[in-house]
């Protein structure tokens, strides 16, 4: 099998753990490292808890994890920007707020092993840079600050990056804001830059991942294969499951969740898995208004559409991803 060269840029988090858990278990990818960027917490919690999943899948000796941004590139800028708010500073969060979706610390044993303290702008670039044409595809699982940083400072990586398959955006649903998701939302500029690089992008938005939903039951099964990683898996589905139930209604009814960045990584090998999927050209709204974060990508049947700069899957299946969660689970060696 010729294994899929990877770099995953992420927000660990609990989807986010997950995604990785698939990468560095599956046999189709080979996991060049690891990119931490604020988002789902601060970054010394998202690469803290990337090299907690790199340890728990006895990966740490073949698998760095690098930080990169810990603030996204302009947002920020206006203290009165609802983005200015988010996350929590870690020290008013240990004391009265847990983060709502993620908690700080993922339920996992503290790394033996410090996450590299070089820069992972620099390491991606120098990690394309050394590669063939087209050789290494990027997954972004959260805010796109790092990449908007490769790309703006060492634009000549892009002809070594094969494509990009991220997990953000929403056409019919959203999180963050009554318009937005939350990867795009934390860094809006940054997704623009992306946008206009001309880069191969594939959106795995919400309007697919809510089709994806993993169910308790589901997680039961994950957690009888018996092995660190399953337990892991299903353990951060469960919370998931718990944390949506009291948020969002229709996910209470369901009893299941979404696990957003382990779909976008599936579909990176297994383009089947999405469903409704649409070229098209897509910009982020980055005025300051309310849709600000916002993707726009326009489906209007027209005879001469905008030239396409994305593909964006409206759909998902479910069943396709769950066996694929399976499958690597239960060919993980136990660590
Ligand atoms: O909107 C869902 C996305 O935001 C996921 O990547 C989740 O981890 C958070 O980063
Ligand atoms: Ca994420």
């Amino acid at each position: 099998m010729v294994k899929e060269k990877i770099i995953m840029d992420v927000d660990t988090g609990t989807d986010d753990a997950v995604a990785l858990v698939m990468a560095l278990l599956g046999e189709e990818y080979e996991l060049l490292g690891i990119s931490a960027v604020n988002g789902n917490v601060e970054l010394r919690c998202t690469a803290d808890n990337s090299q907690r999943v790199v340890e728990c899948c006895g990966k740490e000796e073949s698998v760095k994890v690098y930080a990169g941004a810990d603030i996204p590139l302009v947002c920020t800028l206006d203290p009165q920007s609802a983005q200015a708010r988010y996350p929590l500073p870690i020290r008013e969060s240990y004391g009265e707020v847990d983060n709502m979706m993620h908690g700080f610390h993922l339920p996992l044993p503290e790394a033996k092993h410090p996450y590299e303290k070089r820069s992972s702008i620099f390491w991606m670039a120098e990690t394309l840079l050394q590669a063939g044409e087209k050789e290494i595809s990027l997954v972004p699982t959260g805010p796109l600050t790092n990449i908007a940083l490769l790309l703006r400072t060492v634009p000549e990586v892009i002809p070594h990056i094969k494509r990009v398959v991220l997990m953000g955006g929403g056409h019919f649903i959203a999180n963050a804001s009554s318009a937005a998701e939350f990867n795009i939302w934390a860094d809006p500029e940054a997704a623009e830059i992306l946008l206009q690089s001309g880069l191969d992008i594939t959106f795995v938005p919400l309007d697919a991942t809510h089709q994806a939903l993993i169910s308790a039951e589901e997680a039961e099964e994950i957690a009888a294969i018996g092995t660190a990683p399953a337990k892991f898996v299903s353990a951060v589905i469960k919370e998931r499951i718990a944390r949506y139930s009291r948020r969002d209604r229709d996910m209470a009814e369901y009893g299941a969740a979404p696990v957003h960045d382990a779909l976008a990584l599936c579909a990176l090998t297994h383009p089947e898995v999405l469903k409704d999927v649409r070229e098209c050209d897509c910009h982020v709204d980055i005025g300051r208004g309310i849709s600000y974060g916002r993707t726009v990508f326009d489906l209007r049947e027209r005879v001469q559409p905008e030239a396409p700069n994305c593909r964006v899957a409206l759909g998902a299946d479910k069943d396709f991803f769950y066996q694929w969660i399976l499958g690597i689970l239960k060919s993980g060696k136990e660590c």
